[in-house]
């Protein structure tokens, strides 16, 4: 067990799956106290289960926290189960059609504005007077497509345009109250929302997407989380309004620069946590 989140506690939104797991594990493991937040058919209890019994301290949400009630909800159980709230981590997102704008259903963008965007305000909303009582920040998930903007996936880069913008006013407001406010900007990471098998990309977007980052392969959760880590510790202290990208360099590649990567990038690190849902994702329209 690690010390570098010693006595805070933390909320991980969409933290049962992907990207999300690995940010709860690694807190728990870092000594946070973490609220695992995530839908009814995410496995919240699975991934509580799994940080208990690695000595870890952690509750689960269930719930949909595109819903100010629920956003508000998940906030009172942190405070009621651990006391206060140092850190919110707005992780949680959908990955659900690639399609030409000219087909791109209006129901897919509806549902991302909902759970990429809205999510992150309310949940925001909701923590900002706990975080104010902490002086404790927030680490939102953007993208590199929020950056670079993503063919055949345009409103996706458009919710996630939203979060780092949207963090970097909040930043400039929030300094006020003592409150740091972070954005992170992954490349392609190993989830269920890169794989053809389990997301909506076809076998040319996988392939060009490895292609397009300079170290030739996706990033693993694991090695988002270490930044969220670093961002929501006080290690920190100095850093807000700041966009951290974790992109194995995509978005400063021209051309397919993956493939004359060097094989030390290609080799995945050596990894800790026991991550047991990467592919567990939200990659389709639910109920
Ligand atoms: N995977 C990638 O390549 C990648 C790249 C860039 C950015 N990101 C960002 O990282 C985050 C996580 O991505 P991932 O690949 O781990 O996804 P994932 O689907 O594996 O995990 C996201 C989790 O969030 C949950 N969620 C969605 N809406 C919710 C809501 N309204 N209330 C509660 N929980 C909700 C989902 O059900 C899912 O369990 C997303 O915000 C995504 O935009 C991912």
């Amino acid at each position: 067990m690690g010390t570098r989140l010693q006595g805070k506690v933390a909320i991980i939104t969409g933290g049962a799956a992907g990207i999300g797991e690995a940010i709860s594990k690694r807190f728990a493991l870092e000594g946070a106290a973490v609220v695992v937040a995530g839908l009814p058919d995410d496995p919240v209890r699975e991934v509580v289960d799994e940080i208990k019994a690695s000595g870890g301290q952690a509750v689960g949400y269930l719930g949909d926290l595109s819903s100010w009630k629920l956003a508000q909800e998940c906030v009172k159980l942190a405070v009621d189960e651990f006391g206060k709230l140092d850190i919110l981590i707005n992780n949680a997102g959908v990955f659900i059609e690639t399609n030409y704008l000219t087909d791109y259903s209006e129901e897919a963008f509806d549902y991302m504005i909902r759970h990429n965007t809205k999510t992150t305000f309310l949940m925001s909303k909701a923590a900002l007077p706990e975080l104010q009582k902490t002086h404790g920040n927030i680490v939102t998930a953007g993208s590199e497509a929020g950056v670079l903007g993503i063919p055949q996936n345009t409103p996706y880069g458009g919710t996630k345009a939203f979060n780092i913008a949207f963090t970097k006013g909040l930043a400039a407001e929030q300094a006020a109250f003592g409150v740091r406010c972070n954005v992170v900007g992954p490349g392609p990471i190993d989830t269920a929302w890169t794989h053809k098998e389990t997301g909506p990309m076809d076998a040319k977007m996988e392939k060009t997407n490895n292609q397009a980052v300079l170290t030739g392969r996706r990033g693993t959760p694991e090695e988002v989380a270490n930044v969220y880590l670093f961002l929501a510790s006080d290690e920190a202290s100095y850093v807000t309004g700041a966009l951290y990208m974790v992109d194995g360099g995509i978005t400063i590649a021209k051309g397919p620069a993956g493939d004359q990567a060097d094989s030390f990038f290609k080799k995945q690190p050596k990894e800790d946590l026991k991550l047991q849902h990467s592919m567990d994702g939200h990659t389709s329209i639910r109920e």
